[in-house]
């Protein structure tokens, strides 16, 4: 077999067996694939798919390219929560230290920014010292002790998925379905948890733009959980526009805190906390009243509970706590940039994409695999959609450390952001839920 001919293959649109798959990932692991093979590969597979069973296989082989982790009789009570990636999605930061302190395990795996979204792990890196390098043996051993941990993929986890993920970030192939499936399932498979909930994204700052096509890669990920044996939950949510108000990697950790110290009670970010902690504790039977699971998990943020535990999750993961009571702590940007509006109204959409490709120029993400990031620099959208504005209201704030950069950033936000006379129709963040057991739609 040779890499040539699986890239000729998938160029004319045929069918991997499961034993050109295994090589072809297993040559990537023993470094006999090039990355420009790799390469194209992922372009002929993001033009002419991959079926079910090759994804599965995919999936599979990926799985086996590295460990499995086994939290022994932790395993029935422990949550992962996975997203397919967003526009200042900070769900993960300010979910796992609620569930934690409600008594539920978690055990977090995450990744860097990819394509044009940001990574929980970049964003989490910007608390000082925070280490995310943890080993497979340090997270076990951080969630027996505290009930939280999160780290970075190791590379004994799916280290085939961290080479194709890094060269898909950089080939414009990471919005392939078959791609986004089979590394968000080989990730959680590998990463041992029973209780897996994805939040798949649709919308301008997802990789899938449609309610419909997030229905289908939520399909495949339930369907291929299912013929590996695995339980998935698919959660498909709005990702219209930017997820709560800040993005850029320390603004967002910052946005996390304040939702846990009681600060932010309404919006998207608590809407979607609420929501997924909710689903695990109906999901864990620990709760059968939605009502009062959400109750409940209110209360653990009004008390404080939910920030001390994320307070014990920094201290426990070599990062410095006191930044919870002063943001200066963070690394500050040179310049801060207060955009107004031209015109009164209401907001009516902000293209997500818009905002993260301004973000993304501003150093916030990379353009090369081993790019550094500037985790100071930033947008806070002082504005969101359906809220009033008036000519000269600051609209978004740039962070940033460079003026020519600003100046760029700038342009592609005014063009994000559409204002109109009329008040907009508010849509609801969560589309659908699919459900694990019988994948029927609920
Ligand atoms: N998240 C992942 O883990 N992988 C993808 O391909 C996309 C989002």
């Amino acid at each position: 077999m040779r890499i040539v001919d699986l890239i000729e293959k998938k160029k004319q649109n045929q069918e991997h067996t499961s034993e050109e798959i295994k090589f072809l990932i297993e040559s990537i692991m023993n470094g006999t694939a090039q990355d420009y093979q790799i390469s194209a590969w992922l372009m002929a597979v993001y033009f002419n798919g991959l079926s079910e069973t090759e994804t599965a296989n995919l999936t599979q082989a990926m799985i086996n390219s590295g460990e499995v982790i086994d939290f022994g009789n932790l395993t029935d009570s422990i949550v992962d929560k996975h997203s397919t990636g967003g526009v200042g999605d900070k769900v993960t930061i300010t979910l796992i230290p609620l569930l934690a302190a409600a008594g539920v395990p978690v055990a977090k795996l995450s990744g860097r920014g990819l394509g044009h979204t940001g990574g929980t792990i970049d964003k989490l890196e910007s608390i000082p010292g925070f280490n995310t390098q943890l080993s497979i043996k340090e997270l076990i051993a951080q969630v027996q002790k505290i009930n939280v941990a999160i780290g970075a993929q190791t590379q004994n986890l799916t280290p085939a998925d961290g080479k194709l993920y890094a060269l898909r970030d950089v080939t414009a192939t990471v919005d392939s379905m078959p791609l986004i499936a089979s590394s968000v399932v080989s990730k959680k498979i590998a990463s041992g948890a029973k209780n897996i909930i994805l939040d798949v994204k649709y919308g301008s700052g997802a990789f899938m733009k449609t309610p419909e096509d997030a229905v289908g890669l939520s399909k495949l990920m339930v369907n291929i959980g299912k013929i590996l044996n695995k339980s998935i939950t698919a959660v498909i949510t709005s990702m219209e526009e930017p997820l709560g108000r800040a993005v850029g990697n320390s603004l967002e950790i910052i946005e996390s805190i304040e939702f846990l110290k009681g600060n932010i009670k309404t919006g998207d970010v608590a809407e979607l906390t609420y929501s997924f902690a909710t689903i695990a504790l109906l999901q864990l039977g620990i709760y059968d009243d939605e009502n009062e699971a959400r109750n409940y998990l209110k209360e653990l943020v009004e008390s404080g509970q939910a920030l001390e535990k994320f307070k014990e999750l920094i201290t426990a993961q070599g990062g410095n706590p006191d930044i919870i009571n002063n943001y200066d702590l963070f690394d500050l940007p040179a310049y801060k940039v207060e955009c107004e509006s031209k015109k009164n109204g209401f907001v009516h959409n902000i293209d997500a994409y818009k905002v993260a490709y301004a973000c993304k120029l501003l150093g916030a993400g990379r353009d090369r695999k081993t790019d550094p990031i500037d985790y100071s620099v930033g947008i806070f959208l002082n504005k969101k959609t359906g809220e009033e504005v008036h000519k000269g209201d600051i609209l978004y704030t740039i962070y940033s450390n460079d003026p020519d950069k600003t100046k760029i950033a700038q342009k592609y936000c005014d063009e994000a952001f559409v204002v109109n006379e009329n008040k907009p129709t508010s849509n609801n963040m969560i589309y659908k839920i699919i459900r694990v057991e019988d994948d029927e739609d609920v």
